[in-house]
């Protein structure tokens, strides 16, 4: 039996990447992954490969957050953890930045979270049950050159996690967040990722000399969402080979 059998989850982003690895490793733990994307063609196609349900969702639209908690209550009756992945960067400095990349990035990565947490949440709460896990960033803990607007995004994911996991703590909800460091996606090559010296640099500064994959960030999500973390809450995890510490 995995540690996930018969739990209802929702994966947000889980079309590509990250979130592709955890929604593999939630269902191969037995849950059922209702994996939601921006993207239908990759929500459809994650949730093909491990026979979940596919939903389009756009988690900076609270109709749209809001429409697919209810499509998952109606199906499955509960939800019993949901995982926060979505997220999104522009990389550059601070001083030559636009203010219209500010919108988005604080959009996706902060509110995306904040407009799932509103729908589910309530759910959670009158269930007297549930885990929360927010794919957060090492940038939201310690900084990140080139990422400001990102780090301050992801900081305000970590506060957010630890004052939810205070509120929902009553109705035996649990809250934590993990932050990956440098990982090997398509977001991670759109900003910079793609470029050798820097893929080298980085690869050197990680004391296990390799960047992360998705699966490194999977069996950690997989445990905070199980029952076996159920005392675990307000927590920020780093999954960074090493990269920071403490
Ligand atoms: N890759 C890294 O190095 C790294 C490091 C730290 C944190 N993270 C975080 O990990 C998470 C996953 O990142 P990834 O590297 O797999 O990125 P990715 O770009 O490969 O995947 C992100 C997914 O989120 C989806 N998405 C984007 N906007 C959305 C929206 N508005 N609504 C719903 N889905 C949306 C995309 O379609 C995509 O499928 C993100 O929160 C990211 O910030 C990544």
């Amino acid at each position: 039996m995995g540690k996930l059998t018969d739990k209802i989850t929702i994966v947000t982003g889980a079309g590509q990447g990250i979130g592709r690895g955890i929604a593999e490793k939630l269902a191969a733990e037995g849950a059922t992954v209702v994996v939601t994307d921006v993207n239908e063609v990759t929500a459809k196609e994650t949730a093909e490969a491990i026979g979940g349900a596919g939903i389009r969702t756009d988690v900076t639209s609270r109709e749209s957050t809001a429409a697919m908690v209810e499509q998952v209550t109606n199906r499955f009756g509960r939800i019993d953890a949901l995982v926060n992945n979505a997220g999104w960067d522009k990389a550059g400095p601070f001083v030559d930045s636009d203010p219209a990349d500010w919108d988005r990035v604080v959009q996706i990565n902060l509110y995306g979270v904040l407009n799932t947490c509103k729908a589910v949440l309530p759910v959670l709460a009158e269930q007297g049950h549930g885990s929360v896990v927010n794919i957060a960033s090492d940038a939201g803990r310690v900084g990140s050159s080139g990422e400001a607007v990102y780090s301050a995004a992801k900081g305000g994911v970590i506060a957010f996690t630890k004052s939810i996991a205070r509120e929902m703590a009553r109705s035996q909800v649990n809250a934590n967040a993990v932050c990956p460091g440098p990982a090997d996606t398509a977001l991670f090559a759109s900003i910079g990722g793609d470029d050798p010296k820097l893929r080298e640099a980085l690869t050197k500064a990680i004391p296990f000399r390799r960047l992360a994959q998705p699966s490194d960030l999977a069996g950690v999500v997989a445990f905070l969402a199980s029952d076996e973390a159920a005392y675990v809450t307000g927590q920020t995890v780093s999954v960074s080979g090493g990269l920071t510490m403490s």
